[in-house]
C-alpha cells in the first residue's frame, strides 16, 4: 500500500468516511547553496519524491483535530488555545503538532480564514534528516487551510507564511528555501531562488544525471540551537563589516575579495562562517552558466567544494557525513557528493552519471556500513511538483 492509499484508509478509520481532500507536499533536497538563504543568497534546490501526505475533511466540532499516522498520536486545538500552545483541553501541544499550530497562528495572524478541520497525515520524509520534513508538513497544512478558508496565495506567499510559523511559533530561525522548494517545486526541474529579491526560475535537471540520496542514519539534535548560533555569527560578520564597507545589507553584498581585504577585523570563528557562505554565494552564480552548458564536471566540483566548506568552515558536519562523502566521491561516475540541507547529521546528496547510479548506490552502502556499522538509506530521487490537492 503506498501512502496515499494507507492515508484515505487510516482517515476512514479514525472518522468513519472517506476524507474530501488529499494533499501532497513534499520534501526537498538542494544542490548547491546551503547556509545562505538566511544570507540573501542563491539556493539550487529540488522538491523530491517524498512527502507528507494529508487526508482531511471540514470539521464540525470548532476543534481541528489531527491525528499523526506514524507517530499514532492526536491533537484537537482552535484559535483560542493557540497563542498557549496548547491543546483543547489545556495540555501542552507536543513537539509534531507545533507545525500545524503553527500554521493556524501564521494564517490567523495574517487575517485569513482557518476553518476546523479533522485530518491524518503521514510522511515518508524522513525526519531530522536534512530533507525538509518540516517544510513539507507546513506546507501541507497551509495549502488545507486554503482549499477550506475561501482564500488564494501563491505558492511563494504560502511559502512565507509557513516560514514565519517556523520562525515565530516554532522557534527555528530557518530561510525561506524549503518552504519554498516544498511549495514551488516542478517536476523534473531544478529551482533557482534568489533569496534576497524572492524571484526565482526552473532549469532543466540533465536528463544523464541521478540525484542520488544517501542518509546516513545519523539524526541531527539540538540542530536549532546550533542553526541560530550559525545565523547570529553571520549576523555578527555583517555588524562589523558595515563599520568599514557602509551600505552593506547581508554577506550577498560582501565579496571574497572584501572579506580578504577586512578578515583580520572578524574574530576567527565570524571570519570562518562569513568566509564559507561569501564563496558558497559565488559558487552558486559561477553553477548557473555551468548547468545551462550541461558541465557537469565542473558543477560537481562545486559541489564537492561546498562540503569542504560546510565541514571546515561552517562546521556543521559530522564524522558520518564526511566518511559518506569521502567514499562517493571515490566511486566512479560520481561527479559531486556532499552534505545537503543544515547538517549535523542527515543526508548527503550526490550527483551520479545515470548510467552508474545503481552501481554508485549499491558500492556506497557497502563502502558506508563497512565504515561505520550502519546500514544507509540510499535512493535515486526525482523532482516532483510542489504542494497539491491530489
Ligand atoms: C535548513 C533551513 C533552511 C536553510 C538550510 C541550510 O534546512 O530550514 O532555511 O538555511 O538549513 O541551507
Amino acid at each position: 500500500m503506498n501512502l496515499h492509499e494507507a492515508i484515505l484508509a487510516h482517515f476512514q478509520e479514525r472518522f468513519g468516511e472517506a476524507p474530501a481532500h488529499v494533499i501532497r507536499a513534499p520534501g526537498r533536497v538542494n544542490l548547491l547553496g546551503e547556509h545562505v538563504d538566511y544570507n540573501d543568497g542563491f539556493v539550487l534546490p529540488i522538491a523530491i519524491d517524498r512527502a507528507t501526505w494529508l487526508a482531511f475533511s471540514p470539521s464540525e466540532t470548532g476543534q481541528t483535530t489531527l491525528q499523526a499516522r506514524d507517530l499514532s498520536e492526536e491533537v484537537s486545538f482552535s484559535p483560542e488555545t493557540l497563542s498557549a500552545k496548547t491543546d483543547s483541553a489545556g495540555h501542552p501541544l507536543p513537539g509534531w503538532a507545533l507545525y500545524p499550530a503553527g500554521v493556524m497562528w501564521a494564517l490567523q495572524d495574517a487575517g485569513l480564514a482557518t476553518p476546523a478541520l479533522k485530518g491524518v497525515y503521514s510522511s515518508n520524509v524522513p525526519q531530522g534528516s536534512g530533507l525538509s520534513s518540516s517544510a513539507a508538513v507546513e506546507m501541507a497544512f497551509v495549502l488545507a487551510w486554503q482549499t477550506l478558508g475561501g482564500w488564494e496565495l501563491s505558492p511563494m506567499q504560502r511559502a512565507l507564511l509557513g516560514q514565519k510559523a517556523e520562525n515565530n511559533y516554532v522557534g527555528v530561525n530557518c530561510g525561506i528555501m524549503d518552504q519554498f522548494a516544498s511549495a514551488c517545486g516542478k517536476q523534473d526541474r531544478l529551482l533557482h531562488l534568489d533569496c534576497r529579491s524572492l524571484e526565482w526560475h526552473t532549469l532543466p535537471l540533465p536528463q544523464d544525471v541521478a540525484i542520488v540520496i544517501a542518509d546516513t542514519r545519523m539524526r541531527r539534535t539540538l540542530t536549532s540551537g546550533e542553526y541560530n548560533k550559525r545565523r547570529a555569527d553571520c549576523e555578527e560578520a555583517v555588524r562589523i563589516l558595515s563599520t568599514k564597507l557602509p551600505g552593506i545589507r547581508s554577506l550577498r553584498d560582501v565579496s571574497v575579495e572584501m572579506l580578504d581585504q577586512h578578515a583580520s577585523e572578524l574574530p576567527e570563528q565570524v571570519e570562518k562562517r562569513a568566509r564559507h557562505v561569501v564563496e558558497e554565494i559565488e559558487r552558486s552564480v559561477r553553477a548557473i552558466p555551468l548547468l545551462e552548458r550541461r558541465e557537469m564536471t565542473e558543477f560537481g566540483r562545486l559541489i564537492n567544494e561546498c562540503h569542504a566548506s560546510l565541514r571546515d568552515l561552517y562546521e556543521v558536519s559530522i564524522p558520518e557525513l564526511d566518511t559518506m562523502v569521502e567514499i562517493a566521491q571515490a566511486l566512479p561516475g560520481c561527479y559531486g557528493a556532499r552534505l545537503t540541507g543544515a547538517g549535523f547529521g542527515g543526508c548527503t546528496v550526490n550527483l551520479v552519471e545515470r548510467g552508474q547510479a545503481d552501481a554508485f548506490s549499491e558500492a556506497l552502502s557497502a563502502g558506508y556500513e563497512t565504515e561505520t556499522g550502519f546500514y544507509p538509506e540510499i535512493y535515486i530521487c526525482s523532482a516532483s511538483n510542489g504542494a497539491e490537492l491530489v
